[in-house]
Formats: structure tokens, sequence, C-alpha cells
């Protein structure tokens, strides 16, 4: 099936076939690598990206469901070379160590703070909880 979604403001077209999962259509078709794989079946989170500015593991989205939609990575969220705020943050508090699944933890706090500027520990555990990390 012929499908266009923009991926970080840049529409891309693609032929996929209907089966194909969104986090493949990102690394495969549009050579983007942030979103890693790390389990396939929604329970890492290590895939997470923005759909129409929600996050969601892009695992359990068909790139067929993503037509005619607005796709961010962490690829797209600098702007003009300066750091994504929330990138800025997991840097100075070092909040990494391998980094596999640091794409997807930027992208459930950005997708959080979109939806709610000023949240309590409470709701940024919550919101965190779907993403896993696996080497800490
Ligand atoms: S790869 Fe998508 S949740 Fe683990
Ligand atoms: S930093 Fe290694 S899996 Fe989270």
């Amino acid at each position: 099936m012929q499908i266009t979604v923009t991926v970080n403001g840049e529409r891309r077209s693609a032929d996929v076939q209907t089966r194909q999962l969104l986090v493949y259509f990102l690394r495969d078709t549009c050579g983007l690598r942030a979103a890693n794989v790390g389990c396939d079946t929604t329970s890492c989170g290590a895939c997470t990206v923005l759909l129409d500015g929600e996050s969601v593991k892009s695992c359990t989205v068909l790139a067929v469901q993503a037509d005619g939609r607005e796709v961010t990575t962490v690829e797209g969220l600098a702007t003009g070379g300066e750091l994504h705020p929330v990138q800025a943050a997991f840097q100075a508090e070092h909040g990494l160590q391998c980094g596999f699944c640091t794409p997807g933890m930027v992208m459930a706090a950005v997708g959080l703070l979109r939806e709610n500027p000023d949240p309590d520990e409470d709701e940024v555990r919550t919101a965190l909880e779907g993403n896993l990390c696996r080497c800490t």
C-alpha cells in the first residue's frame, strides 16, 4: 500500500506491506535509527515516538495507520542546532547509561509534557512506566 507520512517535518512516501510496523518504516525506509526495537511486544518503550503529538510505541502501530499523519522521532526534536529542553535535561542530569532506551524515554517525556506541562512525581512515574531501562 502506498503511504505518505510526515516524519520530522519531511513528507515520506513509500510502498509498504500492510503488516509492516511503524518502527520498521522509520528505521528501514526512512533511515531513522533512534527508535529502537527492544522487545517488539509493546513492553519496553524503546520505540516510542510521537504520532500527531501523542507518544506511541511504534512497534504497536502499523505503518499504514500513520498514513497522512505526522510522526516525530528524537532526531526531529532539536531545532537550529539546539537540543530540545528534555534532551538537554537528560544530558545535564546524566539520565542515561548505554543509551538504548533513551530515545524512547525522551519521547515519552516530551509526550507527557505536551499534555501536562507541570506534572507531579506520580504523574511522571505513571507516564514513564511503559519505558524500561534494562542496563541500569
Ligand atoms: S520495541 Fe516497542 S515497546 Fe519494546
Ligand atoms: S540506558 Fe541502557 S537501557 Fe537504558
